[in-house]
């Protein structure tokens, strides 16, 4: 039987996970929106789109959630996105309401989905998809780490002229302004970054990467970013469905780790069939650690002004 890959909310991330996944011809896809009509007309148009590419990928849109009956991932990216101006903090409780309702309702259709989460903010929602759910963490699974180390690596990549495939970087924390780039970690083919650009240029990517959010939303005036950040939902989607326990930086539920608990933190996590396999620990100097504990404590401002 194939596999079954549900993404709720069929606006810009949503839709374009959908075609990213098509291309990867992973799963059959189905798209729910509330708006009449629109994960219909998307969803048929994908579907035409597949003799071109010549994938075999059934895909359907529904504002019902019983179009999601036993799927093996649920995708969510419904949610408002962010205006110019607007932190992903003031988004706060009207995504956490429509994240849960998501939640609820998959849940009960699809018992052992692992869930993949992008609505903003970010860490704090898969929180609420964890407790609402009662799931374990290794099912609930954040991305923006593969988004932010995106940017870092097409910046790096930018300015020194090679194939973004060299370029290894690796970014840590909350997703948000707070995030932390590990130049210490990060490599071009194996040189660290810190001896392949001089320290300003170096410090100036980070600035970029940290605002790379931002960046996009001012430019595009309505919304934000869509294609780099679903490219990275349909990377964890297949290290899921082919269980590649490939590792990647991810919004994980720490235990412990990184002397953190109780918080969602974008950290190196291995992915596999049964959803996260393991968390991958830096040992990290003095430094990093104080740019950790800062994030942190971001995040667990949102959680704590969750009103579950
Ligand atoms: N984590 C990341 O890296 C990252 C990156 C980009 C966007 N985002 C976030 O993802 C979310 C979606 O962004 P977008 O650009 O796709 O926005 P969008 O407005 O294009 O799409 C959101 C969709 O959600 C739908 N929706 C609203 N309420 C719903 C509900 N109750 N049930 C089902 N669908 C519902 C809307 O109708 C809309 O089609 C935002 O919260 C945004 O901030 C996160």
């Amino acid at each position: 039987m194939a596999r079954k890959i549900s993404i709720i909310g069929a606006g810009m991330t949503g839709a374009t996970t959908a075609h990213w996944l098509a291309e990867r011809e992973l799963a059959d896809l189905v798209l729910v929106d509330v708006v009449k009509g629109l994960p219909q007309g998307k969803s048929l148009d994908l579907l035409e789109a597949m003799p071109v590419i010549g994938k075999d990928v059934r895909v359907i849109g529904s504002n019902d959630y019983a179009a999601t009956d036993g799927s093996d991932i649920v995708v969510i990216t419904a949610g408002l996105p962010r205006k110019p101006g607007m932190s992903r903090e003031d988004l706060l409780n009207t995504n956490a309401d429509i994240v849960k309702k998501a939640t609820e309702e998959t849940l009960k259709r699809s018992p052992n989905a692992i869930y993949i989460i992008l609505t903003n903010p970010l860490d704090t929602m898969c929180y609420v998809t964890m407790k609402v759910g009662g799931l374990p963490r290794e099912r609930v699974i954040g991305q923006a780490g593969i988004l932010d180390s995106a940017r870092m690596r097409a910046f790096v990549a930018l300015e020194l002229g090679v194939s973004v495939e060299n370029v290894a970087c690796y970014v840590l924390g909350g997703h948000g302004d707070s995030m932390v780039p590990l130049t210490r970690h990060s490599n071009v083919a194996g040189v660290p970054l810190n001896e392949m650009l001089p320290a300003d240029k170096l410090a100036a990517i980070v600035d970029r990467t940290r605002k790379g959010g931002g960046e996009i939303v001012a430019l595009l005036k309505q919304g934000s970013a869509f294609y780099a950040p679903s490219a990275a939902i349909a990377q964890m989607a297949e290290s899921i469905i082919k269980n590649k326990n490939l590792i990647l930086p991810c919004s994980i539920y720490l235990q412990g780790e990184y002397g953190l608990k109780d918080i969602f933190f974008g950290v190196p996590a291995q992915l596999g069939s049964t959803g996260l396999v393991k968390v991958i620990e830096y040992k990290l100097n003095n430094e990093e650690k104080a740019m950790v504990e800062k994030s942190a404590v971001e995040v667990k401002e949102s959680i704590s002004a969750l009103k579950l």
